[in-house]
């Protein structure tokens, strides 16, 4: 954990609720909604007053929505960010306006990190790394070559870059593991299908693995498998990330052999943060959330106590 920052207490309603701005970055997946639900359902919890705007996956509304924040003098902003580039203007009119920034999920890419006062999330290059690792587990003693195709999630975004090269870090070494076909199925169950479906036109069963950037994208991906008149999960090796309920539904089915998991439940942790930086104590600057990896078989025994 970095070192922690000190802000002056600057927020303006010092007196009332704390006042936070959200800008989501949309309802594109299954663990987006528990996200969504979890930031809603805490800030109720923490007596904090949510502004929750939605992007709907695109940076343009989530510049738009946090200028409006600043506009409003919210206490405190909070976003989960689409993409990594392009904060730099925007955050430097909060700064300017001295609104703590706090990013939540996804990281960015800046010059200047005194832009933001916290960032609470996984480690997606943590996570990429653990993907890898399950298959090199997986294919111990296997002859090569064995065929990845990769359905990344959303271009530019901290999740597709950092689970994309933490495979790579993985199996680098290892010239028995070729990615031959990589495209964006934006983190949506529709269009990892899409994409799926043109991948295997193209390459048929010349495809062992497919390493898929979540789980709504691996579930769109196995109908496409299926339609195909292939079995997911035993022709087609199928590794994922979130561990979603229906990531879990997947596995039990035997059509998903590992969900690396992903929490979205960074409500609780961001409304105590905010709080702390409103009242202008030290926070770290860097949270991370502890997470593991659920394997086909282990997927029965845990799914009772998941929460999303
Ligand atoms: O940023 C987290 C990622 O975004 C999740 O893996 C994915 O499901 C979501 O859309």
């Amino acid at each position: 954990v970095a070192a922690g920052v000190m802000l002056c207490s600057t927020f303006s309603h010092a007196a009332d609720k704390l006042v936070l701005g959200f800008a989501q970055v949309g309802a594109e997946s299954e663990w987006r909604t528990a996200n969504t639900e979890s930031i809603k359902s805490s800030a109720k919890e923490a007596g904090v007053d949510l502004k929750f705007s939605d992007a709907q996956q695109k940076q343009e509304n989530q510049i738009k929505a946090i200028r409006s924040y600043i506009a409003q003098k919210v206490d405190v902003i909070a976003f989960s960010p689409v993409v990594e580039s392009g904060w730099e203007p925007v955050l430097r009119e909060a700064k300017a306006a001295k609104i703590p920034v706090i990013l939540t999920d996804r990281a960015i890419k800046v010059s200047d990190d005194s832009l933001y006062t916290a960032f609470i999330g996984s480690d997606f290059l943590e996570e990429g790394r653990r993907g890898g690792r399950w298959l090199e587990d997986h294919y111990k003693g296997a002859q090569g070559p064995i065929n990845i195709a990769e359905l990344q999630g959303t271009v530019g975004s901290a999740p597709a870059i950092d689970r994309h090269n933490g495979l790579i870090e993985v199996i680098k070494s290892d010239d028995r593991f070729k990615i031959i076909a990589s495209q964006s199925g934006d983190f949506t169950r529709a269009g990892g299908k899409q994409v799926m479906e043109a991948m295997l036109k193209s390459y048929g069963k010349q495809i062992q693995v497919v390493y898929s950037h979540n789980d709504d994208m691996a579930i769109g991906a196995i109908q496409a498998i299926e339609e195909a008149g292939l079995k997911p999960g035993k022709d087609i090796v199928i590794v994922s990330f979130d561990a979603t309920k229906g990531g879990f539904q997947a596995m039990m089915a035997g059509k998903m052999n590992v969900s690396v998991e992903c929490s979205p439940l960074l409500g609780p942790q961001l409304m105590e943060t905010a709080k702390l930086v409103a009242a202008g104590k030290s926070v770290p600057k860097r949270i991370v959330t502890k997470e593991t990896v659920f394997p086909m078989e282990t997927a029965a025994a845990a799914f009772p106590s998941r929460k999303y």
